[in-house]
């Protein structure tokens, strides 16, 4: 595949950017000035209300006396603890995603019966349409797996007989399908990729009407496709603790706006994955990866707290890292003293990390979770808890379960195509209006002039 030749010259494009910089710029000032809620935040840091839900409650903080008191993290989806959901799987020992995406998009935990049939209605989901993997994947393929994923949910509107139709019974069935599918996609995606840009071989496998979700992705991925059964329950569990994160998170709130217009399930969820796809979102667990890599590579003494804060502080300054200052992995908006999906997911990663050979990896990672915060504190002065967010260990499980760094991003939405689907269900139901908030114009009357009398 050959990419297309750039016309834009780059003198043109210094000109056009200057003239940008010099009209676009507008002073942090007055943002305050005119109380504007930048990020759709208050000014003590929490979210603007903007809607009512019954999914998932992501409990951070309680409000006392007008103020933020830390408490750790709780996340409830429709009102069970997930911690709850993946203790009572655990002791049936079975997997459980599906059950998690019928209890998100449905409301209530499915009995016998229904989950049997929603796993086989799934199953039969699995396949894409005729030639899909051939036209939309293998035809145009992508360096980035979001990009592709994006591109092919977009695609597959061509291949629904009733794409538009916005009644619960057609969003359900899209929802099904939607989430059967984006296993094989981002697998062919990140075959297509190992076989174009990197120069290795492709393995097409065919996805198993039988098997859950976990399963299938880790034998799509593997060359040889096989995998054992402690490997796919684990990568189960992920799924579960990122199937959903309440209506305020980004890619989510991304549905409700595109949904608030009437717009069909394919564009709405393609907006959502391209929003997931942000660093400062979904895509934090590969800078969290990278991020680890440069401290492995620059860092003599992984156990050394001092040199480990060093190279901590140099990242804060924008001296080290990818130069936005941020400690990828940490922080979390809404979160104060713990994310419960990282607790969990650092609780799954210990024993795999001593059997794989990674607990040195891993004792680092905890010592950036420890250092992290006593060096945010000393550089901006704030009196801020701040924990670790479920990005610091789930590329690090990841990776102990041997799969390629491109697809953690879109196995975060492989996972979120839920949660994604219950809020629009929620929007289109129970929302009601468009949402459109407003922008302060800023732009002064200008009075227009002919192409001679421009300078
Ligand atoms: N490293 C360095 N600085 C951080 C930080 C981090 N991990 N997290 C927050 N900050 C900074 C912010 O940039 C902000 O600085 P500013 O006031 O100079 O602009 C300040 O701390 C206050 O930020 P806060 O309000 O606490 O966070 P937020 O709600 O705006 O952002 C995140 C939340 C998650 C976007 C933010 O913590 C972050 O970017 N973390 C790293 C990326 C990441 O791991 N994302 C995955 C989220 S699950």
């Amino acid at each position: 595949m050959t990419t297309q030749p750039n016309f834009v010259r780059e003198e043109l494009l210094q000109e056009l950017s200057e003239s940008f910089r010099m009209h676009d710029q507008i002073p942090a000032e007055l943002f305050s000035r005119y109380s504007i809620k930048r990020g759709l935040r208050n000014a003590d840091g929490t979210g603007v209300l903007v809607g009512a839900s019954r999914l998932g409650n992501v409990h951070g903080y309680i409000m006392n006396e007008g103020e933020r008191e830390p408490i750790e993290g709780r996340l409830t989806y429709r009102g069970y603890n997930v911690y709850d959901l993946i203790h009572g799987l655990e002791q049936e020992n079975r997997f459980g995603f599906e059950e998690v995406g019928y209890l998100l998009m449905c409301g209530s935990l499915p009995n016998r019966r229904q989950l049997t049939d929603f796993q086989h209605t799934i199953g039969l989901e699995r396949a894409l349409p005729d030639n899909f993997t051939e036209d939309m994947i293998m035809r145009a393929p992508s360096r980035d797996i979001m990009n592709k994923l994006a591109g092919a949910t977009l695609a597959l509107y061509s291949y629904d007989e009733n794409p538009d139709e916005t009644t619960v019974e057609n969003i359900m069935r899209q929802g099904i399908s939607l989430m059967a599918k984006f296993p094989v996609i981002i697998s062919h995606a990140y075959q297509a990729k190992r076989r174009y840009f990197d120069g290795d071989s492709m393995f097409l496998h065919v996805p198993d009407p039988d098997r859950s979700t976990a399963e299938n992705i880790l034998h799509l991925i593997r060359p040889n496709g096989e995998y054992t059964a402690d490997e796919a329950l684990l990568l189960d569990r992920c799924l579960i603790l990122h199937a959903e994160h309440g209506g305020g998170n980004n890619s989510s709130f991304t549905v409700r706006v595109t949904s608030s217009s009437g717009t069909d399930t394919y564009s709405s969820i393609a907006a959502a994955v391209s929003s997931l796809k942000g660093p400062r979102h979904g895509g934090a667990n590969l800078r969290v990866v990278r991020q680890f890599d440069e401290i492995k590579e620059n860092v003599r003494n992984w156990t050394d707290e001092g040199e480990v804060a060093d190279y901590l502080r140099k990242i804060m300054d924008g001296a080290a890292g990818d130069g936005s200052g941020l400690i990828y992995g940490m922080g979390h908006a809404i979160y104060t003293l713990s994310d419960p999906r990282a607790v969990a997911l650092k609780k799954a990663a210990r024993p795999l990390a001593e059997k794989t050979g990674f607990s040195e990896e891993m004792a680092l990672i905890e010592l950036v979770e420890k250092l992290t915060p006593q060096i945010f504190a000393e550089k901006k002065g704030l009196d801020k808890p701040m924990c670790a967010n479920v990005d610091l260990y789930s590329g690090f499980v990841y990776k102990m379960l041997g799969l390629p760094k491109s697809i953690y991003t879109p196995l975060f939405a492989t996972a979120r195509i839920v949660g994604w689907m219950a809020h629009r269900l929620e929007e289109v139901t129970s929302g009601g209006k468009i949402i459109r908030p407003a922008y302060k114009p800023l732009a002064k009357s200008t009075v227009y002039k002919n192409l001679d009398e421009r300078g």
